[in-house]
């Protein structure tokens, strides 16, 4: 068994399991999208994949062992999260904190290396951040300061990234150069899940593409084959029109209304 996996998962806060019962397969090699309305518990499972919540019952699964058992090192060397949100140590400049993106693959002794640097100025070129580089995180924009982000994440070089959000903040021209840098990721072999809002974007960019709603996930699979009105319906409680795109084929939601929130079908 390999890849990353859940099986019967339950994680909550205090006495409340957000997710319970949770069997997922993130599919390797592929970009996997999720979408469901806000507290649904996409952040909560992506904090559990990346074991930083503790599993109530169940497992995650890391080739076919769990994390729970695994070296943190290890975890973090395979298993990058970007989080929705994050708060920069005082004062540390971009590329000190891209730089500590290395940390997971540095021993107890060893100095910067090639390696080190190589990874930190491809994951800010990539993310657009170079000119960044000797600013104070705490004095940036929005937008700036989530693509710092990313190049942390990015910089860690892991076969598995995870990506809440990614494209918060971000001006319509930095959100695409976003899904195309997550893009690219995939076709170079990387998994990646990523939470992200726009529908148009999930059914665009998702290779795979799962819909949650109250901690369960309602639908998955190619977006065409499972976008349509009624799961917007289901899943938002929005009436829609769902149309291909003429151009690519994917399906492209037009919302219409709010609809008066009903309870999922059991
Ligand atoms: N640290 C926490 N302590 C207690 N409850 C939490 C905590 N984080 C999240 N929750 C609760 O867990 C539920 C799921 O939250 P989660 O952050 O996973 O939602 P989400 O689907 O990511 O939503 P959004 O789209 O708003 O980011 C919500 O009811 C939320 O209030
Ligand atoms: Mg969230």
């Amino acid at each position: 068994m390999s890849g990353l996996q859940t099986r019967g998962l339950k994680v909550g806060y205090g006495d409340r399991a957000v997710i319970d019962g949770l069997d997922l397969d993130v599919l390797e090699g592929e970009l996997t999208v999720i979408v469901g309305p806000n507290a649904c518990g996409k952040s909560t499972l992506l904090r559990a994949l990346a074991r930083l919540l503790p599993t109530r019952e169940g497992s995650v699964l890391l080739d076919g062992r769990s994390i729970r058992d695994l070296p943190t090192k290890e975890v973090a060397r395979r298993i990058g999260l970007l989080p929705q949100s994050s708060i920069a140590p005082d004062g540390i400049t971009v590329a000190d904190l891209v730089g500590r993106g290395r940390y997971p693959h540095q021993g107890v002794l060893s100095t910067w290396s090639v390696e080190d640097e190589a990874a930190v100025t491809q994951a800010m070129a990539a993310t657009d951040v170079v000119d960044l580089a000797d600013r104070h995180v705490d004095e940036l924009s929005g937008g700036q300061r989530q693509r710092v982000w990313i190049a942390l994440v990015l910089a860690q070089e892991t076969p598995v990234v995870l990506l809440d959000e990614p494209t918060t903040y971000l001006d319509i021209g930095h959100q695409l150069e976003v899904l195309e840098l997550v893009s690219r990721l995939r076709a170079e072999g990387r998994t990646v899940v990523a939470v992200l809002h726009e529908i148009n974007h999930a059914a665009r960019f998702a290779t795979h593409l799962i819909a949650m709603r109250d901690g369960s996930i309602v639908a998955q699979g190619r977006p065409r084959d499972i976008v349509d009105a009624e799961l917007i319906e289901v899943v938002f409680g929005v009436s829609a029109r769902v149309i291909p795109d003429p151009d690519t084929g994917c399906p492209v939601v037009l919302p219409r209304r709010a609809l008066p929130r009903t309870a999922l079908p059991s």
